[in-house]
């Protein structure tokens, strides 16, 4: 029995077009504003997640843009933020993407971060056929990754699918980060390491690295 669990943005969902569309608004500083959003992106999710302060992830992504708008100097409108926003949610897929997911012959959810209402839009612009019963969102036990309560949405759908261990749901992700939170919860993990990062000394170390998700499926296929 197994089971696929795939984290979205930058795992399925490809968010780097953000730097461009930022340049293309603030010439000059399209790198620097976008690499400061993603990291206060990430820490704010985690800020709150720790304190029991949720708002949706919507709300944090538009949160960390204007902070580090703010960091930057850069004067900007609400209009600013509102349309940035909207190309946040104009990502595509990863090339392999289509064909991998075409190719699952297991059952396979997507947990993510994202409140429903703002990832379902970025699914529907990629193009990621994700069923509602199989997209676990971050709304439901209103807080974010790595707390345990997000992974737990993901082994309740994995055990309603007939999954009797949590080593039997294969969690998938992008981001270290994740794929960490996710071995800690006891799921078999593969890490998606697109760009070569280095692994974090955090006693623990994702099952499977592979740099696309191709080699997810001789993983599943047990070769
Ligand atoms: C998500 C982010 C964390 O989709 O990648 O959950």
């Amino acid at each position: 029995m197994k089971v696929v669990c795939f984290d979205a943005l930058g795992t399925l969902i490809d968010i780097t077009h953000v730097t461009s569309a930022v340049e293309k608004r603030f010439p000059g500083l399209g790198e620097e504003i976008s690499t400061l959003w993603r990291t206060k992106h990430i820490d704010y999710s985690r800020l709150r997640a720790m304190s029991g302060e949720y708002v949706p992830f919507d709300q944090i992504t538009r949160d960390a843009l204007e902070a580090s708008l703010m960091h930057c100097h850069v004067p900007y409108t609400e209009s600013d933020l509102t349309e940035l926003m909207t190309d946040y949610q104009h990502g595509v897929t990863f090339p392999e993407v289509d064909s991998v997911l075409a190719a699952l012959d297991v059952p396979w959810s997507i947990l993510t971060n994202g409140n429903r209402p703002f990832i379902r839009v970025i699914l529907d612009h990629a193009k990621v056929n994700c069923p509602d019963s199989h997209l676990l969102t971050s709304d439901r036990v209103e807080t974010f990754k790595i707390s345990p309560a997000l992974y737990e949405l993901a082994w309740q759908w994995a055990q309603e699918l007939g999954a009797s261990a949590k080593v039997e749901v294969i969690f998938v992700s992008g981001n270290q980060w994740d794929a960490i939170g996710a071995t800690w919860f006891g799921f078999t993990t593969f890490w998606v390491n697109r760009n070569g990062h280095s692994p974090e000394v955090l006693g623990v170390r994702p099952d499977y690295e592979s740099e696309t998700l191709e080699h997810l499926l001789s993983v599943i296929r047990g070769l």
